[in-house]
């Protein structure tokens, strides 16, 4: 088990831990971005999976999972958050409209990291031979701390797609999937 991997089962633990929750009572643009919410998790559910080592690795599958995030990121994320929309069921903060640069900035980047992901499916796992100089993007396997993704997550959020393109598909996924709960942690209500 490298750190890498327990961040990623971490963030991905937070992020089907809310399939729990019914939502049926949602209308309008609540119901619509859990609707854009919920593509995306399936999407993350389809392919966590083969980034584990657990099932056969589909770069196709991948590439489909990137275009959905990429789909709901950027202004069609943030676009579906009128101010001052939490009506009930929406788990959104108010803190997104106080907030609303870091909130934009996070939509935007998860559409670069979707982009990078698809650059990066043919890359294949870590370790899986053929992607032996992604390391030297970062100095040998820098990139892949736990201490990069979670201390300066800046840092890595900074990062273009043509970068996250050279990582192996793995790195690139775990890196999509803390931007997910980068914004979940900051701006949406705990499920706890
Ligand atoms: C820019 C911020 C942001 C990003 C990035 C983001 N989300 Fe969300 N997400 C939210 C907010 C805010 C809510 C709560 C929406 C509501 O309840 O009105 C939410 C809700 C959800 C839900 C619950 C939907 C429901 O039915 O209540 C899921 C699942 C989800 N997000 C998955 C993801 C996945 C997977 C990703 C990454 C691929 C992602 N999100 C990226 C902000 C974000």
């Amino acid at each position: 088990m490298t750190p890498r991997k327990t961040v990623t089962g971490a963030a991905l633990a937070s992020l089907l831990s809310v399939a729990a929750l019914a939502h049926s009572g949602a209308t309008g643009v609540v119901k619509d971005r859990m609707g854009a919410m919920k593509e995306m998790k399936e999407a993350v559910k389809s392919v966590a999976p083969m980034m584990s080592g657990t099932a056969a690795y589909d770069a196709d599958a991948v590439r489909r999972a990137a275009d959905t995030f990429r789909r709901h990121s950027g202004a069609a994320l943030t676009g579906d958050f009128p101010a001052g929309s939490t009506e009930a069921p929406s788990e959104a903060l108010p803190a997104i409209w106080q907030d609303w640069d870091r909130f934009a900035e996070l939509a935007e980047t998860l559409g670069v990291m979707a982009e990078g992901l698809s650059r990066a499916a043919d890359n294949g796992l870590h370790g899986a031979g053929g992607m032996m100089d992604s390391g030297t993007m970062m100095g040998s396997g820098s990139m892949m701390g736990s201490g990069m993704m979670m201390g300066t997550a800046g840092g890595a959020m900074r990062m273009s797609a043509e970068q996250i393109g050279q990582m192996p598909a793995d790195g690139a996924f775990a890196m999509t999937t803390q931007v997910c709960a980068a914004c979940h942690d900051r701006f949406r209500k705990d499920d706890a």
